[in-house]
């Protein structure tokens, strides 16, 4: 049966263990996966705008040999036609091993993935989730703090339309002793799903306040996000929080000095430039870390050793 990646969680912690020492392999031996998907291709089929997760995916399947087909733009293909996903999905099939698809709408890849046969993996769909990005962020706090166990996790920002955290906050939730700051205004906080169905149900400690300055100084990681202004019912309202927190080289004073600053990126002025200098700044380096944890899921969808 093909497996497919919608959701974090269709991922069991031993699946994700070995996903994560498939990446530090290919990291310490990039050569011997040069030839591992030769004439495979990945189709990326991207209705939303994306930088560093398609160019991931892609210099991924590159690095394996493979190829790719798609497209960035869904409105140069037959998307504007009118043509549904389903059918898109049981088109692209035809021509290549396996799919990643961002969609504005949550579940188009679900709706994808139940329509095709091969795998899909979701790149991002609406508010919803981005189990990718996830796979990046874990493999980046393994590599910063050598274990996920035991951490006390900031997220900061939009936590109500940004789709990165509530996958974290799923995938960090089966780890022991991690308990979660949650800090937004008021109108961004987490959503009630995410509480009842995660939180609440798993029994994790966590808190929600307003105050990045008070939450600083008991923070293993602080997770950052940008105010997702494409999820704003109207301008006024994303104006209004748009600065609600900016991560400045002052409010990092107060950090630990094993903290590590994460963010899917792109950052708008949540994280102020000079941040970028210090140590606990680990935002490109999860960056870097993205092209090799999709390098490790594409071998592990294909079935590929
Ligand atoms: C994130 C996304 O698309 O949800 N970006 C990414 O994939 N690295 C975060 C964002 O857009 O703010």
């Amino acid at each position: 049966m093909k497996k497919d990646l919608i959701d974090i969680l269709d991922l069991s912690t031993d699946e994700i263990n070995s996903l994560i020492a498939t990446a530090e392999d290919i990291i310490a031996n990039p050569d011997s996966y040069a030839t591992k998907c030769e004439r495979k291709k990945l189709a990326t089929l991207f209705y939303e705008p994306s930088t560093r997760t398609r160019l991931s995916f892609e210099s991924a399947m590159y690095e394996l040999g493979g190829h790719v087909i798609g497209f960035s733009d869904a409105t140069n293909s037959s998307v504007s036609k009118g043509e549904s996903v389903a059918d898109t999905a049981r088109t692209v099939e035809c021509f290549a091993d396996i799919i990643a698809m961002r969609h504005p709408k949550e579940g188009a890849p679900y709706v994808a993935s139940i329509n095709c046969g091969i795998p899909v993996i979701n790149a991002g769909d609406g508010g919803h989730n981005h189990p990718t990005q996830t796979l990046t962020d874990l493999l980046t706090i393994h590599r910063e703090m050598g274990a996920f166990e035991g951490l006390t996790v900031g997220c900061c920002g939009d936590l109500k339309f940004g789709r990165t955290v509530h996958s974290l906050i799923s995938a960090m939730s089966r780890y022991e002793g991690v308990r979660f700051v949650l800090i937004s205004p008021e109108e961004l906080r987490i959503p009630e799903h995410v509480r009842t169905e995660i939180l609440d149900k798993k029994g994790i400690e966590y808190v929600e306040v307003r105050s990045l300055e008070d939450a600083m100084p008991q923070l293993d990681i602080l997770y950052m996000t940008r105010v997702q202004r494409e999820r704003f019912f109207n301008e006024a309202d994303y104006i209004r929080l748009k600065d609600s927190y900016i991560l400045t080289p002052e409010k990092l004073a107060s950090a630990k000095e094993k903290m590590r600053v994460l963010h899917p990126l792109p950052r708008v002025n949540e994280i102020s430039v000079a941040v970028d200098a210090d140590p606990r700044a680990a935002y490109f380096r999860q960056v870097h870390n993205g092209k090799y944890i999709r390098m490790a899921l594409i071998l592990k969808l294909l079935g590929i050793e």
